[in-house]
């Protein structure tokens, strides 16, 4: 029986990838994908949402709902360097010979439920069967457990792309971008009483995409496989640049790895907090991975990658 997933995200490019291989794991039924503002605005979201599904051509999609389109308290903060101004790498500006548009813009049938209530609804169902990966910031997240703790409790667990414990941030020497873009978003979560599992930086930054084994897949043209070169061509040049590394970072596919395949990494049990005020902390998660007298564990943290058999299974059912 395939596992019931909502996947929520600030569909960027890795976002995207993340869409991908979660449509393609025959152990989970992806019933919906909520999007919210993060590495790009909700609008922009929502239409790589709908443009990814149309690479898949899927038979059945899953119902999309728009979410949260600003953080809970601080000011919005995109990622375009990174994602590219339409937040997918710029595929949407691609022309083909005939100057036609290589990915038009997608029928958007958003459901007119919004993301929160969509969530909230679904976490009622059949308790303890539903898991939310979260690969964005957690705004619409935490609204839904302001709305109704109870009923978000019920949750079989949620599993967050974000935070890092002991490998440095990346929008800060201690902040990783999805917590430091709603920190007050992820401490709510993180007090919610909820079963979380944390796939932090620590693991996805060895999660690396081969630039090479992109451009190989691509070459044999088939539609996924050009869609991720086309889309990652920018992120790839961001990494090489900054990252010193010839290709990217799989951070939301590994989220969604993690729920088709806990034992692809080790986790251990913390007391995870994040840093809402602090002027140079910010957005730090905060969490002593090495004991418990911090307080009561809320989370599991993942510390060990399987990299071999996660690349694998990426290759396998997104590229292939
Ligand atoms: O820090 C990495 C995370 O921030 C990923 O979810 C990426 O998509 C960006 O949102
Ligand atoms: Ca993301």
């Amino acid at each position: 029986m395939p596992g019931r997933v909502i996947l929520d995200t600030d569909t960027g490019v890795d976002d995207a990838l993340a869409i991908l291989l979660a449509m393609r794991s025959p152990e989970l039924r992806i019933e919906a994908i909520t999007g919210v503002s993060g590495n790009t605005p909700l609008d922009h979201c929502m239409r790589n949402i709908h443009i990814t599904l149309d690479v898949l051509d899927a038979p059945s999609p899953p119902e999309v709902a728009r979410g949260e389109d600003r953080p809970l308290v601080r000011e919005l903060a995109f990622a375009g360097d990174i994602h590219g101004d339409d937040g997918l790498g710029d595929v949407t500006r691609m022309k083909d010979a005939s100057g036609a548009r290589v990915y038009p813009d997608p029928v958007q049938r958003d459901s007119p439920v919004h993301a929160v209530d969509l969530i909230l609804e679904r976490a009622g169902q059949n308790p303890d069967e539903l898991t939310l990966v979260a690969v964005g910031p957690l705004t619409n997240v935490a609204r839904a457990v302001m709305r109704d703790p109870d009923r978000m409790r019920s949750l079989r667990e949620i599993i967050i792309m974000g935070g890092t414990f002991e490998t440095g941030g990346n929008v800060s020497p201690v902040a990783e971008f999805n917590i430091h873009a709603d920190p007050h978003a992820a401490q709510i979560v993180c007090d919610a009483g909820i079963p979380l599992v944390f796939v932090p930086l620590d693991v996805t930054r060895q999660a690396l995409l081969d630039a090479e084994l992109i451009d190989r897949h691509a070459g044999e043209g088939g539609a996924r496989a050009t869609f991720v070169r086309d889309c990652t061509a920018r992120y790839v040049a961001f990494h090489r640049r900054n990252r010193g590394v010839n290709g990217c970072f799989l951070h939301d596919p590994l989220a969604v790895a993690v729920a088709v395949r806990e034992d692809l990494v080790t986790t251990v049990p913390a007391r995870v907090d994040v840093e809402t005020a602090g002027d140079l902390t910010t957005g730090m998660t905060v969490a002593d991975l090495r004991s418990q007298r911090w307080g009561e564990p809320n989370a599991r943290v993942c510390t060990a990658l399987d990299v071999q058999a996660f690349t694998r299974l990426f290759e396998e059912r997104v590229l292939a």
